[in-house]
């Protein structure tokens, strides 16, 4: 029997992307237009321009997924959409494409949660990865670890009370005067300072649920602190205190649900697993425990229909399908 061809919409944020999966793993194409040096003079995501950029974006970004797999429309078995968490007019405009090729072409819609497409990442990067897991899912909107006990069984463990992680490295970065998204700035200028400078708070939340407020807070106290008084301060020195404050705090509530819930392979999703220090600091962690670990390519990590598309794939199997009063649900969790 021949595989299935999956094509994956991704508009939940700044990035209009499209790609073609086969079968559940086999990466055809994968075309991700950011629009990030468009919000960037804003210092964050404007919604009302995603929005319209989006719309001028997507069928070019679908024709040119179908083209770099060498299929046709007409050889679409079905369509994957982001239909949440996001920003809502940006949402609308992939389901609005999704939902007329679907309804055009008479084939299947799957609805997609973004976070859980992230999880998804993983299975294209390791083919051979199987649930059990556990997976730490860090990106600009969520922080939250998740038991993964089969494709279509999710066990939320614990979340973010506040801020996400992403969400903390991007406003301290603003303040900082670095470009959006901060990240991987902080992650750049981290690898230039030391870590033990400065003795930032280390966020305290029970069970596996966290918190980076707090030490947001304390960062731009820091910061705030040493301006008014005209002190300089090292700024590299600053983004490796800070990073490696929230790299231990997600290690070590991940290792301990590892532990807890005897689950041996630990996997890495969402944007801020593009992170070189976190990536490190469970590698290593894991091999010293005799765990596996994996994390998505660094294409991956960040916003893109593959991931989408794989985990609309997933859904489709177990004939979990969408019809045509799909809508957008900006607050959507896990
Ligand atoms: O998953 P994602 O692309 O979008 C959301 O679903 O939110 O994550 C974006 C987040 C941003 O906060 C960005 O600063 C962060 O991921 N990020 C990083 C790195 N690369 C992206 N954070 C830390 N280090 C990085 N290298
Ligand atoms: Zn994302």
């Amino acid at each position: 029997m021949e595989k299935i061809l999956t094509l994956g919409i991704e508009t939940s944020c700044d990035e209009t992307a499209a790609a073609v999966l086969r079968g559940g793993r086999e990466l055809l194409s994968n075309v991700i237009s950011t629009q990030i040096l468009l919000h960037q003079k804003f210092g964050g995501v404007v919604p009302e321009i995603a929005s319209r950029k989006h719309i001028v974006n997507i069928m070019p970004v679908i024709d040119e997924a179908l083209t770099k797999a060498d299929v046709n429309l007409r050889d679409i078995n079905q369509i994957a959409v982001t239909f949440g968490p996001g920003l809502a007019g940006a949402l609308l405009v992939g389901l609005s494409a999704a939902k007329s090729l679907a309804y055009a072409l008479k084939i299947p819609l799957v609805a997609v949660n973004h976070l859980e497409g992230h999880i998804f990442a993983n299975f294209i990067s390791a083919p051979k990865l199987e649930p059990p897991f556990l997976s730490l899912v860090v990106s600009g909107g969520h922080t939250a670890l998740i038991k993964m006990l089969g494709y279509n069984r999710f066990e939320l463990l614990g979340q973010s009370r506040d801020d996400a992680a992403g969400e903390a490295f991007d406003k301290i970065a603003r303040v900082m005067g670095l470009p959006y998204p901060g990240g991987p700035e902080i992650d750049k200028l981290a690898k230039l300072g030391n870590s033990t400078a400065i003795d930032f708070p280390r966020p305290k939340v029970d069970g596996y649920d966290f918190s980076f407020s707090g030490l947001k807070s304390a960062v731009l106290n820091f910061l705030n602190t040493a301006q008014m008084k005209g002190e300089s301060i090292n700024s590299a020195d600053v983004a490796a205190s800070f990073q490696k404050t929230v790299v231990d705090t997600l290690a070590e509530k991940t290792l301990a649900a590892a532990e807890k819930f005897k689950l041996d392979k630990i996997v890495l999703a969402g944007g801020v697993a593009a992170n070189s220090s976190l990536e490190k600091t469970l590698r290593e962690a894991c091999q010293r425990r005799g765990l596996k670990f994996f994390y998505p390519s660094k294409i991956l990590c960040t916003d893109n229909a593959a991931m989408i598309a794989c985990r609309g794939y997933y859904q489709s199997l177990e004939k979990i399908f969408a019809d045509s009063t799909l809508n957008a649900v900006p607050n959507l969790g896990l």
